[in-house]
């Protein structure tokens, strides 16, 4: 399809698709896969490479040479954006919650490192001062593009379109299929092109999307906010069905400390993957939604003898940041 081919190369892609073999044994009920997005190897990988390899692509077709995101100081979107703009020769400005630290470390410590322009901006986490810092860079003779707050738009969510489709070719190619997948979702990209993509290549696994941030997107509700890109991408994809927010389930037992806090849950996920599997996982989004799993498997809430499969998302740089809490 057209629209899926008009992207500029970031990733290395497809990114692994393998059995957990010793958390298999141990969850003796269900066989668990991963799919590993954590290598997807822009500056240490994650799954906004995807969805940046369509935002990149939009701005170069726009003639910007300069991109502006934001997000939470350990924004694993920005570290990446930044990353991208190097490998694509554009100026990166990005717009992090917080006042900064003395010396940075984890995401914000590599965004420094991938040479982006650095500014914070206390309680705002979600770039609410993007249309500002535009109008100040054209006027400075600057052509910038705003990416949205986590690369959630219709245009980003095309990377997990075309990550569906590279999914079900390994399914087939593996001759397994998939009961259930289970990932971290926050600004909602990621599920919006999953659930696109099912449609588009009738892949059946059910979407399990635990969800990380239970704050609101730009006065809507996060699944409202899905689902707004839902609608837009399946007119880039001339898709017939019709959306509603019972099509958007987040599952929204595990956010309830918070976004960015790191609890007993977080930790025990993130040591269950790496003593048995030695995989990392971060502490804020896919430590998170591996605990979610683990509950899942542990208290049969899917049935048993499913084959599972871990969608990993990445951020592993900022376990380094929140190392007080994880140790
Ligand atoms: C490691 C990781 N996993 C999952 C997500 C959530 O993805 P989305 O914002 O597309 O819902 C993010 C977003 O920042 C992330 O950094």
């Amino acid at each position: 399809m057209k629209i899926l081919e008009n992207k500029f190369d970031l990733g290395f892609l497809p990114t692994p698709l393998h059995k957990l073999k010793n958390l298999s044994d141990k969850y003796e009920d269900y066989n668990i896969y991963i799919k590993r997005d954590d290598q997807t190897g822009l500056a240490s990988g994650g799954n906004k490479t995807r969805k940046l390899e369509y935002l990149i692509q939009e701005a170069i077709d726009n003639g910007c040479d300069t991109i502006i995101t934001g997000g939470a100081q350990q924004s694993n979107h920005c570290r990446q954006t930044a990353a991208a703009c190097s490998v694509a020769g554009l100026q990166c400005h990005l717009m992090l919650g917080g006042d900064g630290p003395e010396t940075p470390n984890g995401n914000l410590l590599l965004s420094n490192l991938l040479g982006a322009k650095i500014y914070f901006a206390a309680e705002d986490r979600k770039g609410e001062g993007m249309e500002l810092l535009k109008e100040e860079l054209m006027v400075k003779g600057k052509k910038p593009i705003i990416i949205p707050y986590g690369g959630s738009s219709s245009n980003g969510a095309m990377g997990y379109v075309n990550a569906t489709k590279e999914l079900k070719d390994q399914l087939k190619e593996l001759d397994i299929t998939i009961d259930y997948i289970f990932f971290a979702s926050s600004s909602g990209g990621t599920l919006a092109g999953f659930i696109l993509g099912k449609e588009l290549f009738g892949l059946t696994s059910e979407l399990i999307p635990i969800n990380i941030d239970k704050t609101e997107i730009q006065g809507l509700s996060l699944e409202e906010k899905i689902l707004d890109i839902v609608n837009d991408g399946k007119k880039m994809l001339n898709l017939k069905k019709e959306y509603s927010l019972r099509d958007i389930n987040l599952i929204r037992g595990y956010d309830k400390t918070g976004y960015g806090v790191i609890g007993q849950n977080e930790k025990e996920a993130i040591k269950e993957l790496a003593v048995n599997e030695g995989i990392l996982l971060d502490p804020v989004y896919s430590g998170r939604a591996f605990y979610g799993l683990m509950d899942f498997l542990k208290n049969k809430k899917v049935p048993v003898e499913s084959n599972i499969l871990f969608y990993h998302t990445g951020g592993l740089p900022a376990n380094f940041a929140y190392a007080n809490y994880l140790v």
